[in-house]
């Protein structure tokens, strides 16, 4: 199919996981991929994977430096920037009372200045070109409610909602669409990392958590990665053109709203 045929898209976080399951459809629908990481050895290898449409893109979105350089690599390498999808983040758990500033400092650098100051860049890109574009940030069911150890990431994940909603109104007279999508619990290496915080935090087995959080998805599963590319495609492409400052849940019914 074609739906992104002749896009330039920039994922971020993209060497592995729910990053790099877009960046392959994003190819497969035609669109060319910035496969941007902190993790450039990752990146490269997953752009050598998913092809002469994928490149590597070296980027810690916590540092606005490294931020202009990879919108410059972007626009060098295709040429303009159609779509951004702001996806790489950090995890961490904590009992309320053990929460550490450097904690709290790293997941807001990451979560919220990265999702933002990126979003910023690739705004002021898309405006200069003068042919809107798309913009997806990926929130959480986290960002939907609290959790008793969850406390920093699930309001850095509450912040990117509300940063959707208010861009979303702010960037539309320019035809940026901003959206973003909210997953439940997606298997790969960021439900390893859960998995093992939660057994060192509640004296669990390895995989417990993951079971018991796996027998209360109404969908009776964890989504794969690629159970959310539809939702990532949908919403980068014009089919969305109407849709602004909304998250969408894809999670397998774990929250209503
Ligand atoms: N996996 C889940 O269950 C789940 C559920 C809800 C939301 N999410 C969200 O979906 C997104 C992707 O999740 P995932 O499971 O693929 O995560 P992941 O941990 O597997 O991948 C994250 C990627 O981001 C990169 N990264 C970390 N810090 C970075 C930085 N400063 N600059 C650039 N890249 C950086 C990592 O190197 C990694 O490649 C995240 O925003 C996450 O919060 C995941």
């Amino acid at each position: 199919m074609s739906r992104l045929a002749g896009k330039s898209a920039l994922i971020t976080g993209a060497a592995r996981g729910i990053g790099r399951a877009f960046a392959e459809a994003y190819v497969d629908e035609g669109a060319t991929v910035g496969i941007a990481d902190i993790n450039l050895e990752g990146a490269e290898a997953t752009a050598r994977d998913i092809g002469e449409n994928a490149y590597a893109v070296q980027l810690d979105v916590s540092s606005q430096d490294s931020i202009d350089a990879a919108i410059g690599t972007v626009v060098a390498r295709a040429g303009k920037l159609d779509i951004l999808v702001n996806n790489a983040a950090l995890f961490d758990a904590a009992e309320t009372v053990d929460i550490t500033r450097a904690s709290f400092d790293r997941l807001y650098a990451v979560n919220v200045g990265g999702t933002l100051f990126t979003m910023q860049a690739a705004a002021r890109q898309m405006i200069a070109q003068g042919h809107g574009g798309k913009i997806i940030n990926m929130a959480s069911q986290a960002g939907r409610r609290g959790e008793s150890l969850v406390l920093v990431y699930c309001s850095t994940k509450a912040a990117v909602i509300s940063m959707t909603q208010s861009a979303g109104l702010n960037l539309i007279k320019h035809g940026i669409n901003v959206n973003a999508i909210a997953p439940g619990v997606v298997d790969g290496e960021h439900w390893e990392h859960v998995d093992a915080t939660f057994a060192r935090l509640e004296g669990k087995e390895p995989g417990q958590k993951k079971a018991e959080v796996e027998s209360g998805v109404p969908a009776g599963r964890f989504a794969t990665p690629a159970d959310l590319t539809g939702m990532a495609v949908f919403l980068a492409s014009s089919e969305s053109d109407y849709i602004l400052s909304q998250t969408y849940n894809v999670d397998g019914g774990q929250w209503m709203s």
